[in-house]
């Protein structure tokens, strides 16, 4: 025997559970859900029949891409054809396009080694100076700003030569048009040199034989900004020691050749108490030794309210003027970091006198910032 088939017929109170949930308010929302269905598939056939459907797309992006025959909608828009051209010629990069677009500017990025990304980071935003803290330790020049910072990967090697070798490499590429050029890293000046200071952690005898034994990737590809015991001969990378005051071991000797230059101590510029070569009447530090003097500026001025007095820009325009008599460009370290706007109005009016490079800890601030 079947099993008797429930009794459909709904109960009173069924009727009335029923009649509660699909009460006016519902069948209202019911509706305009519907209505709204229905709006979405209209537009979607209107789409279609304008041509700018995912179908019309997809035609066109079908197929390998390749130089020849490039096919772009009848009905789509400038903005839609820059935008697909790169991936459909193929055409939009060239040999030394690593670095297009960046505009160097006169920058130079404070213990560059506490980015995130060394080296590289300054380069993306046109900082043409960098700068590596190094300790020789066990043969090897570490980088850091303390002992305590130091690891035996982060090497003068791995954080500095090695990168600009590979963007040298780049900047200069070897094609059939052209072979063994000496363009700095900028894609938009081949002739701006990278500065590459040195801030010696450790000894001047100890550590620069290691500075120098670790440029050769640099000097044998001819990259290196020389001193030839006449004349400079400038090149995409212009090496400069610096955090030392023991230099004339390297520069005493005016007619040897050097690849590498000095920071001048900007106070003692044609100061008494200045430093003179073995004649004692020529300084040892002059055009030929130093592309730079540096000072920190609370050293030059005193300290700091605000902005730079009257008073005080008086004697930095004074320290500039001293060098450059001399061939000389400044670099004013130790410039106030805080607040923002007092940072700000100082490298203003550092960059207004000017001086040769900026003293920089934040670069994108520098670079993009309106100061
Ligand atoms: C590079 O330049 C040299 C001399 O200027 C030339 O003889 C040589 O063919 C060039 N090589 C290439 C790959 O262009
Ligand atoms: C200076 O360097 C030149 C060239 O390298 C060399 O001939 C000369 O002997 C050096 N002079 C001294 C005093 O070392
Ligand atoms: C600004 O900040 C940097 C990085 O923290 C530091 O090295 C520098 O000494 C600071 N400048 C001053 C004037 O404190």
């Amino acid at each position: 025997m079947l099993a008797k088939v429930p009794n459909f017929d709904f109960s009173p109170e069924g009727r009335a559970r029923i009649r509660n949930t699909l009460t006016p308010p519902s069948y209202v929302a019911y509706l305009v859900f519907m209505m709204l269905i229905l709006a979405l598939i209209v537009q979607y056939l209107f789409a279609l029949a304008d041509g700018h459907g995912p179908h019309g797309d997809d035609e066109v992006e079908a197929g390998p891409v390749s130089i020849a025959p490039v096919e772009f909608t009848v009905s789509g828009h400038i903005s839609q054809f820059v935008q697909e051209w790169p991936g459909k010629t193929g055409l939009s990069e060239y040999p030394s396009s690593f670095t297009r677009g960046v505009e160097p500017k006169p920058i130079h990025s404070h213990n560059d080694y506490w980015q995130k990304v060394p080296f590289y980071q300054g380069l993306s935003v046109g900082a043409v100076s960098t700068e590596a803290d190094v300790w020789a330790r066990d043969g090897d020049l570490l980088v850091g700003h303390e002992q305590t910072a130091l690891d035996p990967k982060r090497t003068f090697r791995s954080l500095y030569v090695d990168p600009i070798v590979e963007v040298l490499e780049k900047q200069n590429p070897t094609t059939q048009f052209s072979n063994n050029t000496r363009c700095g890293p900028f894609d938009e000046s081949c002739f701006q040199t990278l500065y590459l200071w040195v801030d010696l952690k450790t000894g001047v005898k100890e550590t620069w034989p290691l500075v120098a034994a670790q440029l050769a990737p640099l000097r044998e590809r001819n990259w290196l900004t020389k001193w030839d015991g006449k004349i400079i001969i400038p090149g995409p990378v212009t090496v400069i020691g610096t955090g030392s005051s023991n230099w004339e071991v390297l520069i005493a000797n005016k007619t040897r050749e050097r690849d590498y230059f000095v920071d001048a101590p900007l106070l003692k510029i044609g100061a008494e108490s200045e430093q003179m070569h073995a004649d004692g009447k020529t300084p040892l530090y002059d055009s030929s030794s130093s592309p730079f003097a540096t000072t920190s500026l609370i050293a030059a001025v005193g300290p700091i309210k605000g902005e730079l007095s009257e008073k005080q820009l008086k004697k930095v325009e004074k320290l500039v003027k001293i060098a450059k008599e001399r061939g000389i460009l400044t670099r004013f370290w130790e410039t106030p970091n805080w607040s923002t706007r007092r940072r700000h109005n100082i490298w203003r009016q550092l960059a207004d006198i000017p001086v040769g490079l900026l003293n920089v800890d934040d670069l994108e601030d520098a670079a993009y910032g309106d100061w």
